[in-house]
């Protein structure tokens, strides 16, 4: 379970400056597509380094629902899908967790055929699945999309293809490793994605006898394997999380030290870090070590894109961050259409925000000072409590489902360092 669960919202006292250590989770964003990869391995796999977040909950219902036994025993998780005994996504799972798309190049690459209901829009605008679609029949999947549900069926079997995306889609590269590790011949994808967490699940499935090179360039190439068995696998830092934390300090003009940590993996956010002002290094292989100073300046210009550029979704922390800092920062959203909702919640604790489209400019002010607010997305959520950190008196928070789907223990972790923060 989570840990926000259960509690209504967040109330927190800012002005503490936050300074120590913490251990940072595992990713969210590769715990999903490692969990759907296993349903390819016919034997038990265990995932270690899986963080309690209520969307790994909700991919464990899938597989369970699919007939995989799944079991967690503190931060690792054992599946077993030996027996798959259905290939059908009921539609209240699928509406738990819009990301759960990713099941389906996994059970059409086990099974052949499987019936999920359309993901739909989220909260951050339109998410279409075209690519997705347009790449698996490439792959000779029929597909059809009817009353908001897609039936897919390879009745010759999934065959490899050469398959170039439009644009570098995490999701739709994710789910043509998924259906092209077990597919008939040789997959290419061309102008894939190259987020660590597609380096992750590559990794994973090559333990489990899966043959894939070139994951983390814009060319990967899938060699198709008769089948998979289980591997042990390790999660990958969450990146998103580090960032997250990195914020947090610095808002408070604290200090921090982060293990567990890839500086690799987020190496796009540092020099913005650095063009505030904060020191920030990296000790060892997997510590981060940041120094926040009282004279922080905005660092100008942000502009998200697909990694190895500034990631999407560490935006929304950086600008509460920016918008507490000397001088004036632009903000261009390059991957989302929706994705500055938190801009008129930060303007509720007097933050001076104006967005257009997909362009926010933020005016640093000194003060900010404590409101009511509601986080309406994750990462939308996180910014909230960055900013209500930095807030004089007390900010409270609701929504937090939101930010329970991808923080394991934000309330304890940050106490943890100083912070007043409660669950109420
Ligand atoms: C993943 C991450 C999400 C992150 C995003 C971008 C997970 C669970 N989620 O989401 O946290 O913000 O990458 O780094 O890993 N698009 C299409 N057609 C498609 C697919 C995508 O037009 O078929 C568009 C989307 O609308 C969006 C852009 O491409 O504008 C990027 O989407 P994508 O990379 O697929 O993101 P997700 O995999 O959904």
């Amino acid at each position: 379970m989570a840990v926000l669960s259960g509690a209504q919202r967040l109330v927190i006292g800012g002005g503490k400056r936050l300074s120590g250590e913490l251990e940072v989770q595992g990713a969210k964003n590769s715990i999903l597509p490692l969990l759907s990869g296993t349903v390819l391995c016919r034997g038990e796999s265990v995932l270690h380094n899986c963080p309690h977040l209520t969307d790994a909950d909700a991919a464990c219902r899938i597989l369970n629902c699919l007939g995989c036994k799944c079991k967690r025993e503190q931060n690792s998780i054992s599946i077993n899908s030996e027996q798959l005994v259905n290939t059908d996504v009921p539609l209240e799972l699928m509406r738990e967790m819009r990301s759960s798309i990713v099941f389906l190049g996994a059970i059409l690459g086990r099974a052949g055929h499987c019936r999920l209901s359309f993901p739909g829009g989220c909260e951050l605008g339109p998410r279409p699945i075209d690519l997705h679609i347009l790449a698996l029949r490439k792959m000779g999947v029929d597909i059809k999309e009817e009353h908001g549900y897609l039936d897919c069926n390879a009745p010759k079997g999934i065959r490899g293809a050469h398959i170039s995306l439009s644009i570098p889609s995490v999701g739709a590269t994710e789910n043509i490793i998924l259906a092209a590790v077990t597919a008939k011949g040789n997959t290419e994808i061309n102008n894939a994605a190259r987020e660590p967490e597609i380096v992750d699940l590559a990794a994973f499935l090559n333990k489990c006898g899966a043959k894939i090179t070139g994951a983390g360039t814009g060319t990967i190439i899938i060699e198709g394997v008769p089948k998979l068995g289980g591997a042990q696998h390790s999660v990958i830092p969450d990146r998103i999380v580090a960032a997250t934390y990195l914020c947090c300090a610095a808002i408070t003009r604290g200090e921090l030290l982060l293990k567990n940590a890839d500086f690799n993996h987020i190496s796009a956010v540092i020099p913005a870090f650095e063009q505030m002002g904060c020191s920030i290094y990296t000790y060892g292989k997997d510590r981060i070590y940041i120094n926040a100073s009282k004279n922080l300046r905005a660092p100008h210009k942000i502009i998200t894109s697909v990694h190895p550029g500034f990631p999407t979704d560490a935006q929304p922390m950086i600008m509460a961050l920016a918008s507490t800092l000397k001088g004036t920062t632009v903000f261009v959203e390059t991957i989302f259409d929706n994705r500055f909702r938190h801009a008129q919640e930060l303007s509720r604790l007097g933050a001076k925000i104006s967005v257009d489209n997909r362009v926010a400019v933020v005016e640093g002010v000194e003060r900010l000072t404590g409101a009511d607010l509601e986080a309406t997305d994750l990462r939308g959520g996180a910014a909230l409590v960055t900013a209500a950190l930095f807030a004089e008196g007390t900010s409270t928070i609701t929504g937090i489902s939101h930010i329970d789907r991808g923080y394991d223990d934000l309330v304890g972790n940050l106490r943890k360092i100083g912070a007043d923060i409660e669950n109420k």
